[in-house]
């Protein structure tokens, strides 16, 4: 297929965008504001490929998001076939800290793709999170649980699926929603707990569990989220939505006690900190439906974060540059103490 993907510069997206090169021989072109989290970096293996193809600009320019469409269609590739929008701000905390652009890049830019879509008739999957559902203390949310978002990202979030149904019903886009649970793997920006903690696990520095350490998550290998939203593009039934969870759910102590297994560092570094405001306890996803589809994941959590932590004690090129920029300062407001 002929993808024009939103947000591909990202952690997910630049994951989707490998798959969709080797696994599927599609030609993508990818729409990027490069944000703090958006790095030319995550496509160093294949950002010379002739599927392949960068644009650099904001999904809510509705002039950025026509010369990327525009782009696919350059050099005999033909026209763009689907959009798929990973275009997001992802962070929790930076959204309780200032939450301005999670309400501009999710309302308005989801808008103006939606827009972009229904001018040109083109299928359209909406990349979004079970932070939709709120918490959860038992069993497992449903695509028809009611939506209760808590923090302004997942309010924001929520808004944008809204936002995306309504152009189905309303304009009848051909247009999908898949809701993953709690990514890991590698090219993950070093604010969300996985790879903030094997990296601090690495350097000595202290790991700042939020309260209890007892909230649950629902982890999913990247590629498994990837492949999850690859499925949903090509079999989706158009208006549907569909979970995509992880195989595995872990309270965060736990996957905090495994990195330090797994990095050999000293339990001594693990140090509870104040809780996070309004703090989802439990996610927790059913996927049947998209099971029924025929997607199920692959990478069971204990062996995906040995990978990971892996990929991370391997790849310093690939963070050095972010733990010695700009998140020095963002630590530092977040946590109230600097880095090693
Ligand atoms: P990320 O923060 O790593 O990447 C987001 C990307 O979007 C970056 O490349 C950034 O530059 C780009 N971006 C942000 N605002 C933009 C704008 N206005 N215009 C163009 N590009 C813009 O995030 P991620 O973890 O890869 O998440 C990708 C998507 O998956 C998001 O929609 C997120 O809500 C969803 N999701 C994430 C998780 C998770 O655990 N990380 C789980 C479920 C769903
Ligand atoms: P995060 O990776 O921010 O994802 P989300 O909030 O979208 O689930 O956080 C995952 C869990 O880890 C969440 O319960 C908050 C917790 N957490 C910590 O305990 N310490 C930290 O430093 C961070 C970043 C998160």
């Amino acid at each position: 297929m002929r993808l024009l993907v939103c947000g591909g510069a990202g952690f997910i997206g630049s994951n989707f965008v490998r798959l969709r090169l080797r696994e599927n021989g599609d030609r993508v072109v990818v729409l990027d504001k490069l944000t703090y989290a958006g790095r030319e970096e995550n496509f160093h293996d294949f950002s010379g490929e002739p599927d392949f193809r960068f644009v650099r600009g904001a999904i809510e320019d509705p002039e950025a998001v026509a010369g990327a469409l525009e782009g696919g269609g350059r050099g005999g590739w033909g026209p763009i076939e689907a959009i798929v929008n990973f275009a997001a701000e992802t962070h929790v905390d930076r959204s309780i800290a200032e939450p301005d652009a999670f309400v501009k890049t999710h309302a308005l830019g989801t808008y103006v793709l939606l827009e972009a879509a229904r001018e040109r008739g083109l299928r359209y999957v909406q990349v979004s999170t079970d932070e939709v559902y709120g918490s959860i203390e038992d069993g497992s949310f449903t695509e028809t649980s009611h939506l209760r978002p808590s923090s302004p990202y997942s309010a924001t979030k929520t808004g944008a699926d809204l936002l995306v149904e309504s152009y189905f019903h309303t304009y009848g886009l051909p247009a999908v929603i898949c809701r993953g649970s709690n990514n890991y793997g590698p090219y993950q920006y070093p604010e969300k707990l996985i790879p903030l903690m094997i990296l601090n696990a690495l350097h000595g520095d202290p790991l700042p569990v939020y309260g209890d350490g007892m909230q649950v998550r629902n982890w999913i290998h990247a590629t498994d989220f990837g492949r999850a939203i690859g499925h949903v593009l090509e079999h989706g039934v158009p208006g549907e939505v569909y979970n995509a969870g992880g195989p595995d759910e872990c309270p965060n102590i736990e996957v905090v006690n495994r990195i330090v297994e797994l990095t050999g560092a000293d339990e001594s570094l693990i140090e509870h900190v104040t809780d996070r405001p309004g703090h989802d306890r439990r996610y927790s996803l059913s996927s049947e439906k998209a099971r029924a589809l025929g997607w199920e994941p692959r990478v069971r959590f204990a062996e995906g974060l040995e990978q990971t932590v892996a990929w991370y004690r391997e790849n310093g090129w690939w963070w050095e540059p972010i733990r010695s920029g700009d998140y020095r300062a963002y630590y530092e407001r977040q946590y109230g103490r600097s880095l090693a």
